[in-house]
């Protein structure tokens, strides 16, 4: 993931390079963005050798670089490559403009610029950060959303005490992953996904698949990753671009797929099968290529292996969570909770894939959440992303209740 990281010209700038690396750490791209005042008080170069990119300081491409089409466009490049933008320090200066509208330099332009969520972390003389300006400035941007990391009081550069010491970089940085969905709540843990359609081979040319593009797949194992996750996905034939995940094992067939799921399924604490895997093969494919016959052909077929019901014959880890995934076109309630109920899941996830906008091949999905005690609850239609995000908060939930349970 992408952060720009906005440095405007206070006393705190120096800090900045320390939060480079602290957002590195977290496994973050950092772009840094400087304002022509924060050049007075760190160093491009310096924040250019931690970040490892080119600083970007000027609108119209300075000195060397105006007039070119890269340096033009190089705002909107940016915007809309970026996770989010977080602007430490943020000066007083920086927080008027914002709350203006006013985009007078390329910082500016780029808080106006990108829809990615914005983070501020001011530090100011107290005497500036009590302003009635300032205090208006910030309750207009935090009423548009922008997320605020108030100053931490003490002993300020101008020799004076009280608020307006930049925060601590650790809150800076914790704000920055919860504005991500970098959560953490699955931080050392294992989940398995499974991700996309089978083909089953017909011939050596011919196969039976399915429409699904793995993006849903995809969503649930980004948000693990991004939740702290060490992630195994196992995905089916899709043109879709994986995340990048700790293991990626691409498969073919419905047999393929359990065969790297029955690898990889002792060692994860929760499994979340979301591929659309075959339920007929053919059962005779050919090593050749079929040769064209005139009439009708009959293709006989014969059912995929089930490997979610394979998996519920075969023991659980302590505390293992395995979550499935429907899609039907009819009855979805009655036959998602048949097939919850037949497979021992934990959580069922049905969607109504004949809808156009939810199931195969988009980025939203409308689903229901099916529990084994018989409760339902029916999701808005939303983004993959947040469908992905909801099931792992059902994972948290259950956790939290087999603990309580245990606990009495
Ligand atoms: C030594 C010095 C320290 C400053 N420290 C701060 C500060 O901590 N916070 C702030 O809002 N402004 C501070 N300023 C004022 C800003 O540098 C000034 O408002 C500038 O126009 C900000 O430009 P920028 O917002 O484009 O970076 C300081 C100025 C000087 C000379």
């Amino acid at each position: 993931m992408r952060v720009a990281l906005g440095v405007s010209g206070g006393i705190a700038a120096y800090k900045a390079a320390e939060l480079v690396r602290l957002l590195q750490d977290k496994g973050l791209d950092v772009q840094v963005v400087m304002t022509r005042s924060a050049r007075e008080f760190i160093t491009p170069l310096t924040l250019a050798t931690l970040s490892g990119h080119k600083i970007i300081t000027e609108m119209f491409g300075g000195e060397a670089g105006g007039g070119n089409i890269e340096s033009a466009v190089e705002h909107i490049a940016v915007a809309q490559s970026i996770d989010a933008l977080v602007i430490a320090p943020a000066t007083a200066n920086v927080l008027a403009k914002m709350a203006h509208g006013v985009v007078d330099d390329f910082l500016t332009t780029l808080c106006l610029a990108t829809q990615a969520p914005v983070i501020v972390a001011p530090a100011m003389n107290v005497n500036m950060w009590e302003h009635a300006a300032t205090r208006e400035n910030l309750e207009t941007l935090s009423h548009r959303g922008v997320r605020v990391v108030n100053p931490d009081e003490g002993y300020l550069a101008c020799g004076m005490t009280g608020a307006g010491r930049l925060a601590a970089l650790e809150s800076i940085v914790q704000a920055v992953c919860e504005a991500l969905g970098l959560r953490e709540d699955f931080s050392g843990e294992t989940i398995l996904v499974t991700a996309g359609p089978t083909q089953e081979p017909l011939d050596a040319v011919r196969y039976l698949s399915n429409r699904s593009s793995g993006k849903m797949g995809y969503a649930l194992a980004e948000a693990g990753r991004r939740r702290g996750a060490c992630v195994v996905l196992i995905a089916g034939p899709t043109s879709a671009e994986p995340p990048t995940v700790h293991t990626l094992e691409r498969v073919r067939t419905a047999g393929e797929m359990a065969e790297a799921v029955f690898r990889h399924c002792d060692s994860a604490g929760v499994i979340i099968m979301a591929a659309a895997v075959a339920d007929f093969r053919p059962a005779n494919p050919q090593a050749g290529k079929i040769k064209k016959l005139d009439g009708p052909q009959v293709m006989n077929l014969e059912p995929a292996v089930d490997i979610l019901a394979e998996l519920s014959r075969r023991p659980r880890c302590a505390g293992q969570i395995v979550v499935g995934f429907a899609a039907e076109t009819e009855n979805l309630i009655e036959n998602a909770a048949a097939k919850l109920r037949a497979k021992h899941l934990d959580l069922m996830v049905a969607n109504d894939v004949s809808r156009d906008d939810a199931g195969f091949d988009v980025d939203t999905n409308v689903v229901t959440l099916l529990f084994p005690d018989g409760r339902t609850i029916p999701l808005e239609k939303m983004s993959k992303f947040d469908v992905a995000h909801r099931v792992l908060d059902e994972v948290v939930g259950m956790r939290r209740f087999a603990a309580s349970v245990v606990q009495q």
